[in-house]
């Protein structure tokens, strides 16, 4: 089943004494017994192992921790219902993976190193997969430059590896109050918005503190050069219902391309709606609320899916407050799509992706 994947012994016995999390789950907390490792040097990747999960020692020279050359991934597997595991278009994240590494100077993973890992850490985990519907296990493939050298320079060494956490919720809200953000900017044209490093996130951490403190769960990030034009949260891009049509900021170098984005895009015409993905502007969106004509606005991302937005705000103390906190648009979208990713509803755009098991 894995050509490249070379599974440990050790591995094999962190697994057998490994017990899966009973109860709540929170999300990214617990994680496998296991992870799997490359390291790229010499302009190659050397082998692909599964060890047993535990801490990585750094030369305090290396250079991620200087410069931050990093990018990671975020997707699932899922075993609900007594099916699966199942991951869900993994390829979209392998694709999206090497766009990252390309935009930060990294080398990019072949396929099938890739694939093996992500599959691998699922396949012999598999038992740790929670059962429970909108619970899976949240997999995190990452690279980053492990050279030992304090010049600014891309590393010419790297190590990509997966880990993996059985998960619930990433919000356990049932809708969630945004900040509209006109102060601190989270990307810029030509910047690194639309990939997934690091740098993105770092930026984006005081935006939230204060979004927090002011009483709301998340930030809106407008563009960086007017501050005028919707782009997408820290974690999840956005979706608003306007006139009866679904509209989603359309895609530029600072949003970064969803897969759940994309995948909503296709699940709502299948749906009957109209989907428009154009340049959003924030006033326009909130006369459009204060008119009464936009019903509903959600976010969606692979660790939340799609959450309902119930208010926007701003520090000033303005309010537009949405009529549905968790409007009939975002449900039977949320319902289709988490329907698809366990298995319950027909795959016919071939999305699924089966894992064997290895017992
Ligand atoms: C900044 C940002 N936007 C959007 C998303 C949603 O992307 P996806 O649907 O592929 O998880 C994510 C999560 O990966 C993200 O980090």
């Amino acid at each position: 089943m894995f050509n490249r994947l070379k599974v440990t012994p050790e591995a094999i016995e962190a697994i057998k004494n490994f017990s899966a999390p009973q109860g709540e789950l929170v999300f990214g907390k617990v994680m496998v017994p296991v992870m799997i490792v490359s390291d790229f040097d010499n302009g190659e990747w050397g082998p692909l192992e599964m060890i047993p999960y535990g801490p990585i020692s750094l030369d305090p020279t290396t250079k991620v921790l200087h410069y931050g050359q990093e990018i990671f991934e975020g997707m699932k597997g899922y075993r609900t219902g007594g099916k699966g595991p199942f991951l869900f278009r993994p390829e979209q994240n392998f694709n999206r993976f090497n766009f990252s590494a390309r935009r930060m100077g990294m080398p990019e993973v072949p396929e099938d190193l890739f694939m093996e890992a992500v599959k691998g850490i699922t396949s012999y985990c598999a038992d740790f997969i929670p059962k429970r519907s909108g619970e899976s296990l949240y997999i995190r493939p990452f690279m980053f430059a492990t050279e030992e050298h304090l010049g600014i320079k891309p590393a010419g060494k790297m190590k990509f590896m997966v880990i993996a956490s059985p998960s619930g919720a990433y919000i356990s809200a049932d809708y969630v109050k945004v900040k509209i953000e006109k102060q601190y900017t989270r990307a810029c044209p030509g910047g690194t918005g639309n990939a997934k490093t690091g740098g993105n996130y770092a930026g984006s951490l005081l935006a939230a503190v204060e979004a927090n403190k002011a009483g709301f769960h998340q930030t809106l990030w407008l563009d960086g050069l007017h501050k005028k034009y919707i782009e997408e949260l820290s974690g999840m891009n956005f979706f608003a219902f306007v006139d009866n049509k679904l509209y989603t900021p359309k895609l530029n170098d600072s949003i970064l391309d969803g897969i759940t984005r994309n995948s909503i895009i296709q699940l709502a015409k299948d749906l009957g709606k109209t989907v428009v993905e154009e340049v959003m502007e924030i006033d326009w969106l909130l006369q459009k609320i204060n008119d009464g004509a936009c019903t509903e606005a959600f976010m969606c991302g692979t660790a939340a899916i799609v959450v309902p937005i119930a208010e926007f705000g701003d520090l000033s103390g303005n309010k537009w407050v949405l009529p549905n906190n968790n409007g009939p648009v975002a449900f039977s979208i949320k319902e289709t799509l988490l329907g698809l990713q366990e298995g319950r509803l027909e795959d016919k755009y071939g999305w699924v992706v089966p894992v064997e098991t290895v017992h």
